[in-house]
């Protein structure tokens, strides 16, 4: 398991997703952008997280066509942003970002965010979105087990992946195994903590054991856990330096060591109080 780049999870509808990606929240649109994914395809990842929100979509295609990889090698997520939500919102918002990617297809499209009493009709549109074949998967994102819960109760389709924060440092040991349970695939969006816990003792010790980058170890960590990955980089040399990370394992004692530094430290939004 996880022994190469070309890894890919299972989704509970056949579809098939790399377990890394390259997440492109704050790469700037345009020439960053577009040089980000090019360095990642050229280092092997075939997975790129964007969002409409992150204001880059048009440059992820644009990278995408001027590749050489036929486009169904490349598996491309966006995400549904707050303000869109509502059943006829959500099918227009979902045109115009793939209007904005200038693609046929997205192969998996989430809600970016539980908005309270409109998320279920947003949902509704993205079960639409899949029956029609523009998406190949749906899912959702910074869903709690109360919210999966909620969705499930009144859903024919179980969402096939949920992306959160998920790091050493906020292991959702409860969530991830929900998620197993009901055959969702958990997907870790900032395992690098932002470099914020790039200087913890755990981190350094186990970097040091193993001749790996912090950063390493940290990715490493999510894909022992069959988590699928997305840390985000815009420098050639660390796009690679993140995805040099099959050729080590972890030992059960070290993972876990990682388990243990849960501390519930969150760099991004908190989804719990969310009703
Ligand atoms: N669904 C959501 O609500 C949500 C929220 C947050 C993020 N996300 C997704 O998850 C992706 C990743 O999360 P994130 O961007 O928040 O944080 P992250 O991946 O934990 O960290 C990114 C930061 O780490 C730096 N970095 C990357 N690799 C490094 C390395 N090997 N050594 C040292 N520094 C390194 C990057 O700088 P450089 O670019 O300069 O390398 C950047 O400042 C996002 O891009 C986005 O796609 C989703």
């Amino acid at each position: 398991m996880n022994r190469t780049i070309w890894d890919k999870a299972r989704l509970n509808n056949g579809i098939e997703m790399p377990f890394l990606g390259l997440g492109v929240y704050l790469a700037a649109a345009g020439n960053e952008t577009r040089q980000a994914i090019q360095w990642s395809l050229e280092a092997g990842y075939r997975h790129i997280d964007t969002a409409k929100i992150y204001g880059n979509e048009r440059d992820v295609g644009l990278a995408i066509q001027h590749s050489d990889l036929p486009r169904e090698e490349i598996f491309v997520t966006t995400k549904l942003w707050n303000s869109d939500h509502g059943y006829d919102n959500t099918l227009r918002a979902f045109e115009d970002s793939l209007g904005r990617l200038g693609l046929s297809y997205v192969d998996l499209y989430l809600i970016h965010w539980p908005v309270e009493g409109l998320r279920a009709q947003s949902w509704k549109a993205l079960l639409t979105l899949l029956e029609e074949g523009t998406c190949q998967a749906v899912g959702v994102s910074n869903y709690t087990i109360h919210h999966l819960k909620e969705l499930l109760a009144d859903s024919p389709v179980v969402p096939a992946v949920n992306q959160v924060e998920f790091s050493p440092f906020l292991y959702q040991q409860e969530l991830l195994e929900f998620c197993r349970t009901h055959s969702i695939q958990l997907e870790a969006y900032s395992p690098l903590t932002r470099c914020q816990k790039f200087h913890h003792p755990t981190i350094t010790s186990l970097a040091d054991k193993y001749g790996q980058t912090p950063a390493q170890i940290m990715i490493r960590w999510a894909l022992q856990h069959d988590v699928v990955v997305i840390p985000k980089s815009a420098d050639r040399q660390r796009i690679r330096e993140n995805a040099a990370v099959f050729d080590f394992d972890i030992t059960p004692d070290d993972m876990a060591r990682l388990n243990a530094c849960d501390e519930n430290f969150r760099v991004s939004w908190d989804p719990t109080n969310t009703p």
